[in-house]
């Protein structure tokens, strides 16, 4: 019987995987579905080093391909056995394929290596670069294809694998993965690490540092440096209420533990929804909660992204369309409409400005995207995001907030824990909602046609009138009413800030500056657009450019820098933009250097100029 043995039929052998434009594993022949990792981190020589052993699922066949990019490939072995292994040619963006020779029967293969100095995904920091200032951070960023750069992986959103972890770290610091967590530092530094559920490799994470953890609620709770713990606890104390809010909205939290870690200033996203344990920047602690949208974002992604995830990086607006449609509910059943529809409005206001900046490439501007050949994250833009949500929220208003919620949640339900492509998510949409409904729209022109659809929804906010009103009267009378903008939201500075028309004069920005001290604030998100306002307007007072200056170099959340060198850039100012990224490129991550690098068109004299 052994020659015709049947699959068993919870285990299909055979996977009907579509074709994947970044990876080079062949799963519909072999695939991994466990992961256990045996490494040390060492901050001296910036290494991490160990064994990888992967337990496999083969369809017959006499190969399992894996990617691998900037590794060192030490041994591999298949059952315990030496075997042959080869790295094919070097792609830019992809890397290597990883070809391993197994037999029919091989259930596991194991593999020695070495991450080098070239690796992207991870980051490591000097104590100067940390909070506390004390100790030497790590931290992984594996979105969207560089896991690949510090695990040997089938690095495909369609493969998910279960994993666990041994991890050495220096004594006295703490590591920290996407997985079931330390509270406590151990005495010895080895840490051990299991994800139960399946999960796709750009979620693997690894932070190791010198932080604490704080919690929450029994599910909920922040690790942040010593000198950030308080503060970030008290930013974040409503976490235990987003998860509530968005359980109500669709369906039970999956992952039993949410917790956030706030990364030293050079992290390059806002937030990471790696499952478990979102990474955060420190720019978003702003001391009045002002910006943990970031946050709801994020633990939205723990349904949109982490449960039913975008098959490949074209079907990205899945992720990011979903996410940002629910953490605009979240922020709204959490605090209130007022507060959403702004959220709301700045995300229509980022998808004018994305279509402006695409003029020029209106296929970038459709929701399905054709990344073949490309780095992912250079094709990735603000349209999966808001023109996402543009088309959710339209949905929702053409079918009704009621019926949309119950679809959504039957979705999210009916595809736990597997992938979708856009064409299989219209399909679903059509039956689950569209017909059920008698509903006719246009939902291909939508995802498959450039530009904004006339049927989209309209977005308003009557505080975000109000401040349109503000800015007009100053506008045309140039006189400043304190008891009008007395009690603003940062949203509603923002707002101010990015509506300033190009008529606006030198004399004008220095009498806001005067009364708002727009340069000295402690907001992030204020200090960005105010300063690409100062840009704009070749404004010079304050001391703004120092202040610009020092920015650019403590912060590497690569949204800030890229706005901000693009004003530099719109405004034929590179010298002084170059200037300044001479100095501050060595904070960057990999995924912010290589997107500037490619703005003002920066040749780094190689790899390792780069500060990981
Ligand atoms: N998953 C993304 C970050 C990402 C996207 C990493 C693409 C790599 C490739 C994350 O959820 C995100 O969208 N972060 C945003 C914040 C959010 C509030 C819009 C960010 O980093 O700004
Ligand atoms: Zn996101």
């Amino acid at each position: 019987m052994t020659s015709c043995a049947q699959p068993k039929a919870e285990e299909p052998i055979v996977y009907s995987y579509v074709e994947e434009p970044h990876s080079y594993a062949k799963p519909n022949n072999a695939f991994i579905k466990h992961l256990k990792l045996d490494i040390t981190v060492d901050f001296e020589t910036e290494v991490i080093s160990g064994k990888a052993t992967y337990d496999i699922k083969n369809n017959n066949s006499t190969q399992i391909i894996l990617d691998s990019k900037h590794l060192d490939i030490e041994a591999v072995s298949a059952d315990g056995k030496e075997t042959e292994f080869s790295l094919g040619a070097k792609d830019k963006q992809l890397g290597q394929p990883l070809t391993i020779t197994i037999d029919k029967n091989t259930k596991q293969i194991e593999i020695l290596y070495k991450t080098t100095k070239n690796t992207e995904a991870l980051q490591w920091l000097k104590a100067q670069q940390t909070a506390d200032k004390t100790n030497p951070f790590l931290f992984t960023q594996g979105q969207a294809i560089l896991t690949r750069t510090w695990i040997p992986i089938q690095d495909s959103p369609q493969i998910r694998l279960t994993y666990e972890a041994n991890v050495q770290v220096p004594k006295g610091l703490m590591a920290v993965m996407s997985a079931k967590n330390p509270k406590e530092k151990t005495e010895n530094g080895l840490y051990h690490f299991k994800m139960q559920q399946p999960i796709p490799a750009y979620l693997i994470a690894l932070a190791v540092g010198n932080f604490d953890y704080k919690a929450i609620s029994d599910r909920t709770g922040v690790y942040a440096e010593k000198s950030m713990l308080n503060k970030v606890h008290d930013e974040f104390s409503d976490m235990e209420k987003m998860v509530t809010a968005a359980e109500q909205l669709y369906g039970d939290y999956a992952w039993e533990q949410f917790d956030v870690i706030v990364l030293p200033p050079s992290f390059p996203f806002g937030g990471m929804e790696n499952p478990r344990l979102t990474f955060a920047t420190p720019t978003v602690i702003a001391g009045d909660k002002s910006l943990t949208s970031l946050v709801a974002h994020e633990l939205a992604h723990s349904w949109s992204g982490n449960l039913v995830t975008n098959a490949t990086w074209n079907d990205f607006w899945l992720n990011e369309g979903f996410t940002v449609y629910f953490e605009m509910r979240i922020m709204e059943a959490v605090y209130g409409k007022e507060r959403a529809d702004m959220l709301a409005l700045i995300s229509r206001q980022d998808l004018d400005d994305e279509l402006e900046n695409l003029k020029d490439t209106p296929n970038a501007t459709k929701l399905k995207l054709d990344l073949k050949g490309k780095n992912p994250d250079d094709g990735m833009n603000s349209i999966a995001y808001d023109k996402g949500y543009l088309l959710l929220r339209t949905l929702e208003e053409t079918v009704g907030r009621e019926k949309f919620d119950a679809f959504l949640k039957q979705y999210f339900k009916a595809h736990a824990f597997s992938t979708m492509t856009t064409d299989k998510f219209v399909t679903y949409l059509n039956t689950n909602l569209l017909e059920k409904n008698s509903v006719t729209f246009n939902t291909d022109e939508w995802i498959n046609q450039p530009g904004i659809p006339k049927n989209q929804a309209i977005i308003t906010s009557d505080k975000f009138k109000k401040v349109e009103q503000v800015l007009q009267e100053f506008i045309t009378t140039d006189k400043i009413n304190k008891d009008l903008t007395k009690d603003w939201t940062p949203q509603e500075w923002v707002h101010f800030i990015r509506n300033f028309p190009t008529t606006m004069t030198t004399d004008q920005m220095k009498d806001l500056d005067t009364a708002f001290n727009f340069t000295n604030t402690t907001n992030s998100y204020i200090q960005m657009v105010w300063y690409e306002q100062a840009l704009n307007h070749d404004y010079h007072g304050n001391n703004v450019d120092a202040k610009m200056e020092n920015f650019l170099t403590s912060v590497g959340r690569r949204w800030y820098v890229e706005s901000l060198f693009k004003a530099f850039k719109r405004n034929d100012r590179m010298e002084d933009a170059l200037k300044i990224y001479e100095k501050s490129r060595p904070n960057y991550h990999s995924v912010t250097a290589h997107t500037i690098d490619a703005l003002l068109g920066y040749e780094p004299e190689t790899e390792a100029a780069l500060g990981n």
